[in-house]
Parts: C-alpha cells; sequence; structure tokens
C-alpha cells in the first residue's frame, strides 16, 4: 500500500487529488493501487505495511527488522509512540545549509493506527523526517522569508539557474527571491509595484523596475533563461502571464508561486497540470500556495 501525507491544513486538498483513498489517519491518507503523482503530499510512505504487535519491544524489532532510520508521525497515543521510537536506532536532525547535498540514506515513517497495531513504511519519497526540510536559515540578510521557498527548490529539487543567466522575478519586492537569484550569479531583473529594499536594488547585476507586472511585455525585456514570478495575484492572471511568456518563444524556464486567496482554486491547478514539462508541488516552505516549475527538456 502507498501512503500520502498532508501537510498541516492541507488534507481536503490532498484528497480532492488522490483516488483509491482506503482510510485516513490524522493527515495520513492510504491507498490501494499503484503510485499516484501528487502536488500536495509533503511525504509519500512508499511501502506501508500494517503490523499487529503485542509489546513495545516487540513493536520496536518489528520496525528494526524492516529499516534504520525511522520518523514517528503521532496522532493518538503518544506516549506509547514515544517509548517504541526512543528503543529505535536516534535520528539525528537534518538541517540542510544551502546547496548542500542530501542526505544519502533512505528514511522511513511509522505511526501506531491503534495501540496493538503499526503502519510502517520502510521507504519514503523523501530524505527529510516526514518531508520537513530545514536549513540552516539566514536570519539577517534576506529581507524576507520567501527566499526558503527558492532554497528548497534549488537545494532538495536541484532546479537551478546557471551564474550568468538572465533572469526576471517579477513580484519581487521586498527582495527575497532577487537576492538568492543575485547570490547564484544571475542577471536579475527585478519587477515590482512597491519598492525592493534598497540595499537588494543596490547589489551588482540587480536592476529593478517599479511598475505592475502585468503591463510588462515579453518584448520589453527581450530573451531571458528564467522566469521567476512570486506575484500575489489570482491564479488565472498569473497562467495567462506564463502562457504569454511562453507563446512569446522569449523563455523556456519557470518557476512560480500560485497562491491562493481563500479556497483553492482547483481549476485552474488543473490547466497549470496540464502545461508540457511541468511539475507542481507544495513544498515544505509553501503556505496556501504551491510552486510550479516548467524546464525546457534540452536545459540542464
Ligand atoms: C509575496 S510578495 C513577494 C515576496 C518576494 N518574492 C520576496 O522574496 O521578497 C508578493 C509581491 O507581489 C507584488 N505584486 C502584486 N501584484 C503585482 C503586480 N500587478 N505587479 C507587480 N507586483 C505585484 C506585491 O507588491 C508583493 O511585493
Amino acid at each position: 500500500m502507498i501512503a500520502y501525507l498532508a501537510p498541516d491544513k492541507f488534507l481536503p486538498e490532498l484528497l480532492e487529488e488522490l483516488k483509491d483513498v482506503k482510510s485516513v489517519h490524522g493527515n495520513l491518507v492510504l491507498t490501494d493501487g499503484p503510485l499516484q503523482s501528487s502536488v500536495w503530499a509533503q511525504c509519500i510512505w512508499l511501502d506501508a505495511q500494517i503490523i499487529p504487535f503485542e509489546s513495545i519491544t516487540q513493536a520496536s524489532k518489528a520496525l528494526k527488522a524492516l529499516g534504520k532510520f525511522w520518523a514517528l508521525y503521532s496522532t493518538e497515543n503518544h506516549r506509547r509512540a514515544q517509548l517504541i521510537q526512543d528503543q529505535l536506532p536516534k535520528l539525528r536532525p537534518r538541517v540542510m545549509d544551502f546547496l548542500s547535498p542530501l542526505p544519502e540514506d533512505n528514511l522511513g515513517a511509522w505511526m501506531l493506527l491503534d495501540k496493538n497495531t503499526l503502519l510502517a513504511s520502510p521507504t519514503t519519497n523523501s530524505r527529510f523526517p516526514l518531508g520537513e526540510v530545514q536549513f540552516n536559515e539566514d536570519k539577517n540578510t534576506p529581507p524576507s522569508r520567501a527566499y526558503l521557498k527558492l532554497w528548497e527548490l534549488f537545494t532538495v529539487y536541484g532546479v537551478r539557474p546557471k551564474p550568468g543567466q538572465k533572469v526576471v522575478d517579477f513580484g519581487s519586492c521586498p527582495g527575497g527571491w532577487t537576492w538568492v537569484l543575485q547570490q547564484m550569479g544571475c542577471e536579475v531583473i527585478s519587477i515590482d509595484r512597491a519598492p525592493l529594499e534598497p540595499r537588494i536594488e543596490k547589489l551588482p547585476r540587480v536592476k529593478f523596475i517599479k511598475t505592475n507586472a502585468f503591463n510588462v511585455k515579453p518584448e520589453d525585456i527581450g530573451a531571458i533563461d528564467w522566469f521567476y514570478s512570486d506575484i500575489i495575484c489570482y491564479p488565472e492572471k498569473l497562467l495567462e502571464l506564463v502562457q504569454s511568456w511562453q507563446a512569446s518563444g522569449l523563455c523556456s524556464n519557470f518557476v512560480c508561486t500560485i497562491k491562493f486567496q481563500g479556497k483553492t482554486d482547483f481549476e485552474t491547478l488543473k490547466k497549470f497540470l496540464a502545461l508540457d514539462n511541468v511539475r507542481i508541488q507544495h513544498l515544505h516552505h509553501n503556505k496556501h500556495e504551491v510552486t510550479v516549475w516548467i524546464k525546457a527538456p534540452s536545459s540542464s
């Protein structure tokens, strides 16, 4: 069986996209059938097994027989679950530096379905406990915490620009993304209708344009390597903006945040999912929003 863990508050979104649902345990959705692609799962338990047990020692032995490192997802019987977890090899925190290599060893995940039943998967799709990616944050330089979304995308998913590439950052104020892109060695055209933080605007290779992003035509900017957008706007408007750049032929790599106001707009999300070469994921550092990336097949 395969189980999908929803990020806090996004269980309804996960349930909307999954088929063959067998049961739901807290934020974990157990399914029958093959692996499904998921926008909303923060961690996928790839080989979930139900294991009855009598004692804490028996439970920990059963887990140790399946794998070495285990992350606990605890929804009930917390104390009993913790006593079992305490008998397993200690899971050290996996706190990443920006662009550092990912931990190599696989992580399992488990939970108690009831006092005498484990649900355990020795393999998951994430190298982080329950998919929770953590960074040694830079609490001084970036002007907003939005930079963590790009840190996660670049470090965990390897979707990065190269030094010297020309990029546009739409909806850039106060400048977290512009700062990350500048640090990557890119030439950044940073666009927002609000002012960029002055110390970010002064950085080399940053050109700030204070205007409405939706009035900027691709031909005004010319060919770019990457389109970035963290604009707060209706998903439909963002889709139009992306498609206008795609139609112009002036850019083939895109990273953008679809931000939902109020209800999740599943209809527009579906339209984004229908684009060629697209991947959409609710990153650990996303709020009520998802990150879209489209990479030209030929670009590395
Ligand atoms: C979440 S903030 C972006 C944070 C930014 N990525 C960072 O790292 O600091 C969203 C931005 O979108 C901008 N925005 C919203 N509508 C816009 C528009 N029509 N044109 C340009 N910027 C817009 C807002 O001014 C705001 O600065």
